[in-house]
């Protein structure tokens, strides 16, 4: 069926994917998860994905992609957590090639803002609504009444003499040792930056660290920033994925 496509997240440390139903983002099969190889090189991620879509059949369907990469016009333009091999790599028709499968390529974290938008948080949300997704770098999804501005980057903007995602990601608290409170205190003050310059009226965190909100929310500025987190949690990449695909292969 059309509304049947197949989305995958590739992320630095996993690869997630599943089946979704893009007319109601269900997930029509269970979330499967494997490690990204090291080196996370384009031939050995497609490896992977083949061997995957093989086992369970998945042949000539569709197959959205979501990438930690700026994608244009189908061309990875960035490679910051992953390999530098990506770099100008058409990865619209390097996946369509591998997979055997028409495939579409997002950014990660434009892919789940999508999904949000769609169908979670962002659902009832006109207005500016940025999406945060805080994992090993940051990625952010920006839209204005439910339209996206793809490719904004905004966790490789300069922040406390670094980048932001070096100074509060999830992986920054990780290496950092950092406690809930000091991690907060960080994320809040790189949330007042962005209120600065875009005056969200939704901030909406995602990343696997947006099941925990409730051990942070209280560092946040919550008088002041309407922040919500992922309903979708670690479904959105995926979800929003397969959306990108539907998008562009059935409009
Ligand atoms: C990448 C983004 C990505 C984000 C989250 C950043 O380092 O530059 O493209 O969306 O990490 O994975």
């Amino acid at each position: 069926m059309e509304r049947e496509i197949l989305g995958i997240d590739i992320g630095g440390t996993g690869i997630k994917w599943a089946i979704v139903d893009t007319e109601t983002g269900a997930l029509l099969s269970e979330r499967k998860k494997i490690a990204t190889p090291k080196p996370a090189t384009p031939e050995a991620v497609s490896k992977c994905i083949q061997e995957q879509i093989r086992m369970m059949g998945w042949k000539d369907k569709p197959i959205g992609l979501g990438l930690p990469s700026v994608v244009r016009r189908g061309i990875a333009r960035t490679a910051a957590n992953i390999d530098n091999s990506w770099l100008d790599v058409n990865v619209d028709d390097f996946f369509t090639q591998r997979l055997e499968c028409p495939c579409k390529v997002i950014n990660d974290a434009d892919a789940a803002g999508w999904a949000e938008v769609a169908f979670g948080k962002g659902k009832e949300e006109n207005g500016v609504v940025l999406l945060l997704t805080l994992g090993t770098g940051i990625g952010s999804a920006l839209f204005c009444d439910g339209k996206l501005v793809p490719n904004t980057e905004l966790g490789h903007a300069h922040f406390k003499k670094d980048i932001a995602e070096k100074h509060a990601s999830n992986h920054a608290r990780k290496i950092g040792k950092l406690d809930w409170a000091a991690w907060g205190g960080r994320l809040n003050e790189l949330l007042l930056y962005y209120d600065r310059l875009f005056s969200p009226d939704l901030f909406i965190l995602g990343g696997g660290v947006s099941k925990k909100f409730e051990l942070y929310q209280n560092y946040l500025d919550i008088d002041h920033l309407n922040i919500a987190p992922a309903t979708l949690q670690n479904d959105a990449g995926i979800i929003g994925a397969a959306l990108c695909a539907k998008n562009a292969f059935h409009p």
